[in-house]
């Protein structure tokens, strides 16, 4: 969408996959708190995300949406404020059909009012859903509030969360900023894996001003191990998806914390060229030995060697497969362990990687040494 939003991948925090409907306006607060506090803001992950449940079930006698009276006594103007305060940015969530899939009022008919009631409250972001939506083909009904968002004079981040069922990749580009291309994630691997795979088959339609959304992290969420979440966290960044933390980040655990702070991976992700990098290769049982590799500015490519098999395996990276001209001289910086590798690679870079790991590098092509010129 050409709102001038979404340059590249959107970084923040959504309250749905730790929290769900059990959210309030202390733990929005705490959490912009904690984002601070962390230096996760300072890394880029600027919007708080409030996701479903925030509202109450009822329009008020103006047919306006009203915030939960119990949960966000305060209203979300106020939290608005003290997001803002922060530096950082607020997200809201509604539905394009007649209610939100937890069964609050959505914006079906209402996108106008509730449009410019967001934009009043000094909202930054809107995730729109796809739940009882009477049967209209998602082309009808997420226009109606991109137009709505746009009128209102504010920027606010269009997130289209339709799932992926209508291919929105082939139309949301100009529709919104992001666009789900998968049902929810859960915080297991085999989900993590799927949607992996299923996102990767529209990398062609990713790029700045809109991006694929395979859905938000999991990563310390507890049902994955360390080496599964760091490979989750990768590949996410490699395909350019949005890098929504999903977890409580008032208590992360070094691990997470190592996971979600590396500079060079989110690097990655932020990348200025906004090429999502794909699935180039794969070997093994089931192709669990895989290459992910995509271009970067600057000449560099990013590749990622990811074991989804059970035991511990060498991958390969060959040149062809990462899009290298043969014999390239390549100097290989690995984005895990913080060095670069010892000598240049000129044909392929193999590598052992621990069951369910992953090992990120960047490649920089090296100028031709004179003995080739
Ligand atoms: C379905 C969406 O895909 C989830 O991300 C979450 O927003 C829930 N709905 C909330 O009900």
């Amino acid at each position: 969408l050409d709102n001038g939003l979404a340059q590249t991948p959107q970084m923040g925090w959504n309250s749905w996959n730790f929290f769900a409907c059990d959210i309030n306006e202390t733990v929005i607060k705490e959490t912009a708190d904690a984002l601070v506090s962390t230096g996760l803001a300072d890394l880029g992950y600027v919007y708080v995300n409030i996701d479903d449940c925030w509202s109450a079930v009822k329009r008020n006698s103006e047919d306006q949406l009203v915030p939960d009276p119990k949960t966000f006594p305060s209203g979300i103007k106020a939290l608005a404020d003290y997001v803002h305060a922060k530096g950082l940015k607020l997200g809201i969530y509604s539905d394009a059909g007649i209610f939100t899939c937890q069964v609050r009022p959505g914006s079906l008919y209402h996108e106008n009012d509730d449009a410019e009631l967001f934009a009043s409250w000094g909202v930054d972001y809107l995730k729109y859903d796809n739940c009882y939506n009477l049967g209209i083909e998602p082309q009808k009904r997420y226009p109606p509030m991109c137009d709505a968002l746009n009128a209102t004079g504010r920027t606010i981040f269009y997130s289209i969360c339709e799932w992926g069922v209508d291919d929105p990749a082939l139309w949301a580009r100009k529709v919104g900023n992001s666009w789900r291309t998968t049902d929810d994630i859960n915080d297991t691997w085999a989900s993590m894996t799927i949607i992996a795979d299923l996102n990767d088959k529209w990398a062609a339609y990713a790029g700045p001003g809109g991006w694929n959304d395979p859905d938000m992290l999991e990563v310390g969420n507890g049902g994955m191990a360390y080496q599964e979440y760091r490979g989750h966290f990768s590949i996410w960044a490699l395909m350019k998806a949005p890098l929504l933390v999903g977890c409580d980040v008032r208590n992360m655990t070094a691990e997470t914390y190592e996971i979600l702070t590396n500079k060079e991976v989110i690097a990655v992700n932020q990348d200025s060229l906004g090429v999502q990098g794909r699935k180039v290769h794969s070997t093994g049982t089931d192709g669990c030995r895989q290459v992910w590799a995509g271009p970067l500015s600057g000449n560099r490519l990013v590749v990622t060697l990811w074991n989804r098999c059970s035991e511990e395996a060498t991958i390969t990276a060959g040149w062809e497969a990462v899009g290298l001209e043969s014999n390239t001289s390549v100097s290989i910086r690995d984005l895990w362990q913080h060095k670069d590798v010892a000598g240049d690679a000129v044909s392929s870079f193999s590598t052992q990687v621990d069951a369910h790991g992953c090992q990120m590098y960047i490649f920089t092509p090296n100028p031709p040494s004179r003995s080739m010129i």
